[in-house]
């Protein structure tokens, strides 16, 4: 989503900007700008579509300015345009913004705006913002002032990053419920919604924390709160080596991803579970052994950020875990499926009954959590809005927090005291696969966690469930090795405009995230269901021309979901499984099977879901689409 950068200092501000922009390219975006002060004059750069465009402007210009702001934004008010894109002018065309989130006043300021003789050029929320710091600056002459009183008037979740011609040696930023940091180097300062973006020129960094202006000069960062009161905060330093983002030799990023998934695996694994024979323990042991991997390790973020890494794990006492009665999870998309599995995780192993809702869903309704609950967000980048808002009403209600995240430096992790990390390293592609196996991971953790501080499976059971986990990673590198035979499974429905996939039990949410990776990387329509669900109604839809993949492992619900199969079967559907290598019955009924070799019904969703990740990626690529930034899709959704 949205993506906000700035820069100051010695250097020719748009090449830096641009690079800074290149680091966020990956959350998804529909047009790009930036604005820099060149000889004393404010001017503007924007175009929609990629990247591409805006360095194509900016390399007919050539612009040797050295302070700047840009932006990468996903379309919310108004159509991806070049008018529509950011930065943005107030009338006076001296003070420029950039802008993520959402102004959710911003009509009844447009229409105040409009009748004191404001024009506007945008249908955007972020154009008010402009003119309402211009017009507080005509009254104060003062821009620290002016963002004092503009924020006052805002309402809403949002970051800003402005500039103005007055003030050419400053950049403004303003954090109010978003993310922001601020890269500090010598004679250099940087501005960006994700430290990511700066970390390729410093590893010296301080983050706005809520309601919080900065005033960004080349000597470092000033930062007030709202109120006017300034406040002191200590920068933190970034592990100095930035991410590496390359494909390593894959074609896409997503097909690299769903090939780490068994390091990611391992990684995790490696830093909760020390050995089968030990607790699982989520205070992070910073050199794992026992099984620690063995392959080269991806760039963990667990060192991201020194201070944060020291924090987090979960530190709720043994009295404390033991007396939740109630668990509530909150997750969006692909973490809200995960969530669904690890709901079966925990209530199965530790008997305690967990409610699972979509994040958006909590809004205007009670939570049914208190102090003796613990509620749990699940977001792989940590920034979900939704999600935020959903662990905010939670801790309102007195329950406990926890996180888990692949992102230790995200807003999630700076508003819960208890976080699991996940090792994978970051993730490109707007499509989530190694985080959702993550995720899953981690909920197994959870699980057992739970389960032998709450004394609900003996050692015993603890020790065999951690060594059936601490196998899967091998299961995972056999089925990637079968990747050929996938893909031409796969191709034969790639001309389908409709495809059902259905399961029950631990894999009725394998069924919805396959549907889910389907649509949202090949466009093709595809839903998912409980398998017993069909007959209900989606049945209506089968004929010969709907494929149905059924996801079916050996277990206490295999015969009725081959059942239910049978019934799509009889409807003339072409029929596509998931099931284990050598099952006779699935290959007498099945038209294609997209085999994994055998596993327990409990971790079976750890394997499952992989040929359907692999199936969308191949129908994908082979239609020509966008794999790694699918139409409309953005990585970190950072609006409610
Ligand atoms: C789908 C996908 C999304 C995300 C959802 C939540 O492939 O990636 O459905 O899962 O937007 O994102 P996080 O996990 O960052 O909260």
């Amino acid at each position: 989503m949205c993506g906000i950068v700035g820069y100051l200092g010695p250097a020719k501000a748009a090449p830096v900007l641009i690079s800074e922009l290149r680091c966020l390219e990956y959350r998804g975006y529909d047009s790009a700008g930036v604005a820099i002060i060149q000889d004393g004059q404010l001017s503007v750069l924007k175009a929609a579509g990629k990247l591409g465009n805006l360095e194509k402007l900016i390399s007919e210009r050539k612009p040797t300015a050295t302070v700047g702001i840009g932006h990468t934004r996903w379309a919310t008010h108004g159509v991806p345009n070049d008018q529509n894109a950011h930065p943005h002018l107030d009338n006076s065309k001296t003070i420029a913004v950039v802008h993520n989130g959402i102004i959710e006043n911003y009509e009844e300021i447009k229409e105040e705006l409009a009748k004191a003789g404001y024009t506007f050029e945008s249908d955007t929320d972020t154009e008010v913002v402009a003119h309402v710091i211009s017009q507080e600056y005509e009254k104060e002459q003062d821009m620290l002032k002016a963002i004092f009183k503009a924020v006052g008037r805002l309402r809403g979740a949002y970051a800003l990053g402005v500039v103005s011609q007055k003030h050419p040696d400053k950049i403004y930023a303003v954090n109010q419920h978003y993310s922001l940091s601020v890269g500090l180097g010598h004679n250099e300062s940087f501005l960006a919604s994700d430290s990511m973006a700066v970390r390729q020129y410093t590893n010296k960094v301080v983050r706005l924390e809520q309601s919080e202006v900065a005033e960004i000069t080349v000597d470092g960062v000033r930062l007030f709160a709202f109120d006017g009161k300034e406040v002191k905060r200590r920068p933190v330093s970034l592990d100095s080596n930035p991410y590496v983002i390359d494909k390593g030799g894959y074609k896409h990023f997503l097909l690299k991803e769903i090939h780490e998934q068994p390091l990611v695996l391992r990684q995790t694994l490696a830093k909760y579970l020390v050995h089968p024979t030990k607790p699982v323990s989520f205070i992070p042991h910073i050199t794992p052994h026992g099984n620690q991997p063995t392959s080269p390790s991806l760039p963990t973020n667990n060192e991201e950020d020194n201070l944060l890494s020291k924090s987090y794990g979960v530190h709720l006492t043994d009295m404390e875990l033991k007396g939740i009665d109630r668990i509530q999870v909150v997750a969006c998309g692909t973490a809200y499926h995960a969530s669904l599995i690890g709901k079966q995780i925990i209530e199965h192993l530790c008997n305690i009954p967990v409610a699972v809702d979509i994040a958006s869903e909590v809004r205007g309704r009670r939570l049914m959590v208190n102090e003796s609950s613990l509620t749990i967000a699940v977001s792989q980048s940590g920034e979900t809005a939704d999600t935020l808002s959903a662990l905010e009403s939670a801790k309102k209600l007195g329950s406990f927090t926890l996180g888990i995240t692949n992102r230790p430096d995200s807003h999630l992790a700076q508003i819960t005291p208890n976080l699991i990390v996940t090792e994978c390293g970051i993730e490109v592609s707007v499509a989530a696969t190694k985080t959702y196996l993550a995720q899953l991971t981690a909920f197994y953790l959870l699980g057992i966690f739970l389960a032998e501080k709450r004394g609900s499976i003996t050692p015993e059971q603890a020790k065999g469930l951690k060594t059936q986990l601490n196998a899967v990673p091998t299961l995972l590198e056999q089925i990637l090795a079968r990747e050929s035979d996938i893909r031409t499974a796969s191709l034969k429905y790639a001309d389908a405009h409709d495809v059902v996939f259905i399961g029950r039990g631990l894999n009725f949410p394998t069924a919805l995230e396959g549907a889910l990776k389907l649509k949202e990387l090949s466009y093709i329509h595809a839903s998912g269901y409980a398998a017993g669900e069909l007959k209900h109604g989606p049945i209506a839809v089968l004929d010969s021309k709907v494929p149905v993949v059924t996801i079916i492992v050996p277990g206490s619900v295999y015969e009725k979901t081959l059942s239910n199969a049978q019934e799509a079967r009889a409807r003339n559907a072409q029929m596509i499984a998931v099931a284990v290598e050598g099952d006779e019955l699935v290959a007498k009924h099945f038209d294609t099977v997209l085999s994994i070799p055998p596993v327990d019904e409990f971790f079976s969703p750890l394997l499952t879901v992989v040929p359907l990740q692999l199936m969308s990626y191949f129908i994908a690529d082979y239609l020509g689409k966008d794999v790694d930034q699918p139409r409309n899709l953005a990585k970190s959704v950072t609006v409610e």
